[in-house]
């Protein structure tokens, strides 16, 4: 009982101090905010969602956890800023932080450019994904997220895009022996995912998945895809779990990371190995080994950056998380698109047809051809790949949109705040797109310059950094595609139904009959 009793007494002493210093930062931190607020001219918020429980607004968490089972949770959230006519929102809960909800481009622009350095990841998405993932540009803030942005920089600034074409091709050949001769109806989504799967593994590491190639996917290939794909399902789910993630624990999870990992350091320490080599050979060319060599490897250009086997793995974990997912949602958001609206399958046929000379396309003529670019935007407008995102105040700051009778007055933000944003509402504001802004209609694109009203990369200092990459890899697959193939068809004329975790993609898959060039194909 003694040692009990020193404690308490401790405290007594302790606690008139504690309690003072407490109630002075509050003090400060009270006057800081009122000048904060005075300086800007931050106003109450214009729009307070009404709530049936105000503590935890559960009514609330009950609609959003409905929604996303039927397969809308997108277009609730979105649906829910174009009630209010696009107008910021706050959510105020007494037992929780606000949570602000905006679709207005000048709030997005302030915080991921103007006010970069007050807005971060949100501190629950980084715990959710750091055990899994390591420390990389995906799980990190401020100077760490520096350092990593830097090392990962050099890798995304080739501009010779043919290795990866030739690379791809190579795939795409398996891909085609995924889709049926006879024009029956299929899934196209799954054979898009396997294909980017395969791509990103063999840019990253040197080596593929094979996934589309049942002769070569190996026992240790095919653990890696599982153990990525457990450790993906597991980081979604403690987002999803936000603050109550502390009371899970997977033990399939973290043996999934730890095989993931081990995977992965097996060809960063082959990379080191090959940059040694090489200095002692003095030559920096990579020798060619064959047909299964890459003809381009992220991992040993990256070990001109840093020689820390924990980074090198991490870094490519978040970068195979950044593009393979995302890719593969945009082909498939794109052909769903198309597989309901023949007459643009055809229109863009006929640019693509037209403007290939060889029998492959080139970078320079995937590039130049316009309408394919209008169908890859419009597609990331409508179907976003990353349909939303949230940014946290790291420090008491505003925002410059919502606040007052007119929402036109800046709003304060305390630190720790969510801003919510979704682009499906985004994209869809009519004062940027026009009243048929919920219709898919490529030739909008003709002249539009949205500004920050189109955000598929994100923008700011923290803009997506495959964003060349994800769009040449994208235009070479849809021209392919349309090289190969007369027209398509859908037998789904169901309503869209999103799948949402990682990225946006069709509930459903993407059923479709293509009717094969048979000149083209050989078929
Ligand atoms: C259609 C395809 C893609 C879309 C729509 C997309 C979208 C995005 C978005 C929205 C972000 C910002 C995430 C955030 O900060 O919260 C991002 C970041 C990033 N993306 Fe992409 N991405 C795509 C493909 C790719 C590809 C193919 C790569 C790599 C080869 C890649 C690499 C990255 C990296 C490294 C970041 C982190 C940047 C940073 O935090 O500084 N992305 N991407
Ligand atoms: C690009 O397209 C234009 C027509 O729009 C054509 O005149 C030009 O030759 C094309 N360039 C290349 C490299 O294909
Ligand atoms: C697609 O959108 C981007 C971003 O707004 C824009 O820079 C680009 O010009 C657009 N492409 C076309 C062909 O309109
Ligand atoms: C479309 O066809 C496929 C393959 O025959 C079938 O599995 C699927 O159920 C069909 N979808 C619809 C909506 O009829």
């Amino acid at each position: 009982m003694a040692g009990f009793g020193v404690g308490s007494d401790l405290i007594l002493y302790l606690s008139p101090v504690l309690v003072l210093s407490l109630l002075v930062r509050r003090l400060v931190h009270f006057f800081n905010d009122k000048k904060l607020i005075k300086q800007h001219g931050c106003k109450p918020p214009m729009n307070i969602a009404p709530l049936w429980d105000p503590i935890l607004g559960i009514d609330l968490v009950l609609q959003f956890i409905r929604a996303a089972r039927e397969g809308r949770y997108i277009r609730f959230s979105g649906g829910r800023l174009i009630s209010y006519d696009y107008a910021t929102y706050v959510i105020k809960r007494l037992a929780l932080p606000d949570t602000i909800y905006t679709a207005e481009p000048e709030n997005i622009k302030h915080i991921l450019a103007t006010e970069f350095k007050n807005f971060g990841l949100a501190e629950l998405r980084i715990n959710a994904m750091f055990p899994l993932f390591g420390s990389s540009i995906f799980t990190t803030n401020g100077p760490a997220w520096a350092h990593s942005r830097a090392l990962l920089r050099p890798s995304f600034t080739r501009s010779n895009m043919a290795p990866l074409h030739k690379m791809m091709e190579r795939h795409f050949q398996l891909l085609l022996n995924h889709i049926p001769r006879d024009k029956s109806f299929f899934d196209l989504q799954q054979p898009f995912f396997c294909f980017t799967m395969d791509t990103a593994t063999e840019f990253l590491m040197g080596k593929s998945t094979h996934t589309l190639d049942s002769t070569r996917h190996s026992e240790a290939e095919r653990h890696f895809v599982q153990d990525y794909l457990n450790c993906c399902y597991e980081a979604v789910l403690k987002i999803v779990l936000g603050k109550l993630q502390i009371f899970r624990y997977s033990r399939t999870a973290s043996k999934a990371r730890d095989r993931a990992w081990a995977y992965v350091d097996g060809f960063a320490e082959h990379a080191l190995a090959s940059r040694e080599a090489r200095k002692v050979k003095g030559e920096s060319a990579i020798e060619d080994e064959g047909d299964d060599s890459a003809e381009y490897n992220f991992l040993e250009e990256m070990t001109a950056q840093t020689n820390s086997r924990a980074e090198l793995r991490s870094e490519v974990l978040g970068v195979l998380l950044a593009s393979r997912d995302t890719t593969a949602a945009l082909l498939s958001n794109l052909f769903y698109a198309l597989s309901r609206r023949p007459h643009i399958y055809a229109k863009l046929r006929t640019e693509v047809l037209s403007r290939i000379k060889g029998p492959l396309p080139t970078e320079e003529e995937l590039n130049n051809m316009t309408y394919l670019r209008w169908c890859i935007n419009e597609t990331l407008r409508f179907h976003p790949v990353v349909p939303g995102n949230t940014r946290e105040a790291l420090c008491d700051t505003t925002i410059p949109l919502g606040g007052g009778p007119d929402g036109k007055s800046p709003l304060f933000v305390k630190k720790g705040t969510p801003v919510i944003y979704n682009l499906h509402a985004i994209h869809r504001r009519p004062d940027i797109y026009g009243d048929d802004s919920h219709e898919f209609r490529p030739e909008r694109w003709d002249g539009l310059r949205p500004g920050w009203g189109f955000i598929p990369f994100n923008g700011g200092p923290r803009i997506c950094l495959g964003q060349q990459f994800a769009l040449s890899e994208a235009s070479f697959v849809i021209a392919r595609m349309l090289q190969c193939f007369e027209s398509i068809e859908t037998n789904d004329s169901s309503d869209w139904l999103e799948s949402y975790s990682l990225v946006m993609c069709s509930k459903k898959g993407v059923s479709v009959s293509l009717t094969p060039d048979k000149e083209h194909l050989g078929w």
